[in-house]
């Protein structure tokens, strides 16, 4: 199948915090995902930003991952982490199944995932499907969307571990600079169609529009068929 192609052209772009101070990569707290609104890949979108640790919280190193595209099969290279430790990435936080945001879609940490129904952040609603595949996957954290239980691996290009979607989380391409600390967004790979909902329009109220449309599909993989616009 055809490369996906990152989306070129995009001016390079200084992550800063909200009180527009530049995002120190060193001062990024390990296994907890930040919430960042930047130019990639749509004005305006909000994406997680994340330095992805191990169980004990120590930085994981992560190398390039090739991300399959479960919708058409196509397959794309996702660059890896950034930062001293090449730990820190970052991902759309729009769910490519039908566009649900935070926080409905949100980072389950090392040590919420095996304990899922005790432990884990709110809303608890990780399914025991997204559990296992975590643990068939050997990675210890996930993002999770609780609209319809589709999880994405953190640590291999937000690939797709269970359904309903058919789409990886487009991620931001990183730069650090070792000289100043500083991040830098220059492009993102991964990016499809915006995800709608059955109306056409990205659900505002996910729970109650969509779980209805799709019933006991909910939580499993590659059963649900979308709706085309
Ligand atoms: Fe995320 Fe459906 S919108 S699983």
């Amino acid at each position: 199948p055809p490369e996906v192609a990152a989306i070129s052209g995009f001016p390079k772009s200084l992550l800063v915090d909200s009180s527009g101070s530049p995002i120190l990569a060193s001062k990024i707290p390990v296994n907890s995902p930040i919430i960042t609104i930047y130019e990639y890949p749509l004005t305006g979108e909000p994406n997680f930003l994340l330095n992805l640790g191990d169980s004990s919280g120590k930085p994981v190193k992560l190398p390039p991952a090739t991300v399959v595209v479960p919708q058409t099969g196509d397959k794309y290279t996702w660059p890896g982490g950034v930062g001293p430790y090449g730990s820190i990435v970052s991902y759309s936080a729009i769910c490519q199944h039908l566009g649900c945001q935070p926080p409905y879609i949100h980072f389950y940490p090392p040590n919420h995932v095996n304990s899922a129904q005790e432990s884990a952040p709110e809303p608890d609603t990780l399914t025991p499907q997204a559990v296992a595949a975590a643990q068939s996957n050997h990675v210890p954290a996930i993002f999770h969307c609780d609209c319809h239980g589709s999880t994405y691996d953190p640590y291999h290009g937000a690939a797709v571990l269970t359904g309903p979607t058919v789409r990886p989380l487009p991620a931001t391409i990183l730069e650090w600079d070792s000289s100043t600390d500083y991040l830098y967004a220059v492009g993102s790979i991964g990016v499809g169609i915006y995800p709608t909902g059955s109306n056409g329009v990205p659900s505002k109220d996910p729970k109650s529009d969509l779980e209805s449309s799709f019933g006991s599909s909910v939580g499993t993989k590659t059963t649900v068929k979308e709706t085309e616009n």
